[in-house]
């Protein structure tokens, strides 16, 4: 059978996929994050999982005001890196896994997550950039890779509570797949960040580090953390972390903590990272 082995939850931040893409991920201002990331490749390595399920948002590339799902699962052969104003990235094209993303979109609407099916989609920074920091620069990426992606660009964003409840039900829905298969979650976006308006560059290191720690520890009550709270505490784009709550939804109550790092500044925003083993 498929089991869930770890989660990982990554920032996106564009400018990380700009800087490997661009050969500057050694240079002073990218060097401390990557350096920060090594022991983290090392990790994914070793861990070598069959199968990565990552949930991640579009930002305003495969979706525009038009349609607006709020849970879209990948369902598609495969993912073409998306022209996001600047051509596509030069990364590996996402191999999916469509019978698995069959599976899971029929047991998670059985199990009432009315999700969109996604039989094309490109994919973005959003999926791109926490690939490239956990799996280097391959020819091709190492295990196919399962996207679900989550509104959080056009409020009413879904709630934290709804987020770690799905990621139950992924969980549930990926360890009723017949098939021996290791797999690995990522939660992706994040942390503190705000990118417009007066604001814009708002980072809150203490309000990260008590989510990490909730998050980590005490899911069931960080998972009430409310919609305003991210908009004051952690600036307009902070709630793109309560998609790190399907990722935690998906391990076990108790994990093991593996790895955190937390940097500022990369563009304008916070960067966060953590590894979680099931225990
Ligand atoms: C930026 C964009 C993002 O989507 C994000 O999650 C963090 C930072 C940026 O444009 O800098
Ligand atoms: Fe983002």
């Amino acid at each position: 059978m498929a089991f869930i082995s770890s989660g990982v939850a990554c920032s996106h931040v564009p400018a990380l996929g700009v800087a490997a893409d661009t050969g500057i991920s050694g240079d002073d201002y990218y060097g401390p994050i990557f350096d920060g990331f090594e022991f983290s490749r090392q990790w994914m390595e070793k861990e070598k999982p069959d199968l990565v399920f990552l949930v991640y948002n579009d930002h305003c590339t495969a979706f525009d005001a038009r349609v607006i799902p709020t849970f879209a699962l990948g369902c598609a052969a495969h993912y073409e890196p998306a022209d996001e104003g600047w051509g596509p990235r030069p990364v590996p094209i996402v191999k999916g896994h469509q019978a698995l993303s069959a599976h899971i979109a029929q047991s998670l609407i059985l199990d009432s997550f009315d999700i969109t099916i996604m039989n094309e989609m490109e994919v973005d920074h959003g999926l791109t950039v926490p690939l490239t920091m956990l799996f280097g620069q391959p020819d091709a990426w190492p295990c196919p890779v399962i996207p679900l992606a989550v509104n959080v660009v056009q409020y009413p964003a879904p709630l934290g509570s709804r987020c770690y409840a799905l990621g139950k039900a992924v969980r549930k829905a990926i360890e009723s797949f017949d098939e021996d298969l290791k797999v690995c979650v990522f939660g992706t976006g994040g942390m503190s960040h705000q990118l417009q308006h007066q604001r814009a560059g708002l980072v809150n290191a203490d309000w990260d580090d008590r989510f990490m720690n909730l998050l980590v520890n005490e899911p069931e009550k960080g998972c009430q953390i409310e919609h305003i709270e991210y908009l004051r505490e952690a600036g307009s784009e902070g709630i793109e972390l309560v998609m790190w709550y399907v990722m935690r939804g998906a391990l076990n109550e108790k994990v093991e903590e593996i790895r955190r790092f937390y940097h500022v500044p990369a563009s304008n925003t916070a960067v966060g990272h953590l590894i979680l083993e099931n225990r």
